[in-house]
């Protein structure tokens, strides 16, 4: 039994080919990165408009890949929840399109709910229950998840995602677009003690994030370096030591609230997905707590931690329970 998936909820065009084990036979990601460079972010309706363009083709591409035709399709799947809405309207259309024309069942996935299954499908195994977190450009959010289906939310951010705020710092520092990886790169070669950048709630139980002020203190930081012209942005040592000190003030807390999830739970399992999670400062910082701490962690290879659809797989749970979508199925651009 095969199932095509669609994913278009923000910048990325992706479609994939599994089985009911599940076992990803292909995935085509085609990235959007040329077209939203130049405004310096993801413009909704020309994001929308490019995956009109891209959805068949991609499609094309992931069949030919997974030595398939259309004919052996037996169930659709789409991320309709949660993401710009603009574009996820034209996955859910299409995957409708297919559904109907295939006489084939379609199934509703939620694209957070994916990020974690990502960690199941890389483990090949179960990895229910554990704590699931998402750290992407839209949320950071840690998750009781009882079953790959189940997800009671344990505490969330109060204002911008994590990833959001490595794309506006890196456009603080004027690293461009896309923010989150160049951040990274330029991190490299900085020193993260350079600065002492605020970590909110670090030191309190709440399971919240907060990371509006961590960004303005980078940029009252990034200002005034250079006294003959303070409002420069700074380059060279001084732009990788703010880079290195913000990623750092990211990570120490990302990493903390995980900790104490878990020893909240009473759960032993870490599932971390969402496109952050391809940052290795954070994959490190990880490994060293839970090794520290005896927990179990689990982290997707990079091609599945940013937006794919080969973690739609998660429909594959849903197929088992019998729970298709109806064809009047919508997009929603929320669901927390
Ligand atoms: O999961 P994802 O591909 O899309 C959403 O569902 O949001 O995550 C995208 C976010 C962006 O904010 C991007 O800057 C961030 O993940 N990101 C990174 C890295 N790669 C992607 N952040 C830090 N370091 C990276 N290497
Ligand atoms: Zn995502």
């Amino acid at each position: 039994m095969l199932f095509l998936a669609l994913e278009t909820s923000c910048d990325e065009t992706a479609a994939a080919v599994f089985t009911d084990e599940p076992r990803v036979l292909s995935a085509v990601v085609a990235s959007q990165n040329d077209l939203h460079e130049r405004f310096g972010g993801v413009v909704p309706e020309i994001a929308a408009r490019a995956h009109l363009r891209n959805l068949l083709p991609v499609v094309d591409e992931t069949l030919r890949q997974a030595n398939a035709t259309l004919a052996d399709i037996g169930c659709v799947a789409v991320h309709n929840t949660p993401g710009l809405v603009g574009a996820l309207l034209i996955g859910v259309s299409g995957a409708k399109m297919l559904a109907l024309a295939l006489g084939v069942p379609l199934i509703a996935v939620n694209h957070v709910a994916s990020h974690i299954y990502a960690c199941r499908l890389a483990a090949g195994r179960d990895i229910f229950p554990c704590v699931g977190f998402v750290v992407s450009g839209g949320h950071t959010a840690l998750f009781r998840c009882d079953t790959p289906l189940s997800m009671t939310l344990l505490g969330g951010t109060r204002d911008d995602a994590a990833g959001e705020a490595f794309d506006k710092v890196a456009a603080i520092l004027g690293l461009g677009f896309p923010g989150g990886p160049r951040l990274e790169q330029e991190a490299r070669t900085g020193d993260p003690k350079a600065h002492k950048f605020p970590r909110s709630f670090i030191r309190e139980d709440r399971l919240e994030f907060s990371f509006s002020g961590l960004k303005t203190a980078v940029r009252y930081a990034a200002l005034g370096q250079d006294v003959a012209n303070p409002l420069a942005i700074p380059t060279g040592q001084a732009r990788a030591d703010l880079a290195a000190s913000f990623q750092q003030a990211v990570v120490d807390v990302l990493v903390e609230k995980c900790r104490q999830a878990l020893r909240q739970s009473g759960l032993t399992r870490l599932a971390v997905g969402g496109g952050v999670t391809a940052n290795k400062t954070f994959r490190a910082a990880l490994e060293a707590m839970t090794a520290r701490e005896g927990f179990e962690l689990h982290i997707p290879p990079m091609s599945l931690c940013t937006d794919n659809a080969a973690m739609a797989a998660l429909a594959v749970e849903k197929w088992k329970l019998g729970d298709f979508a109806k064809m009047d199925l919508d997009a929603e651009a929320s669901f927390i």
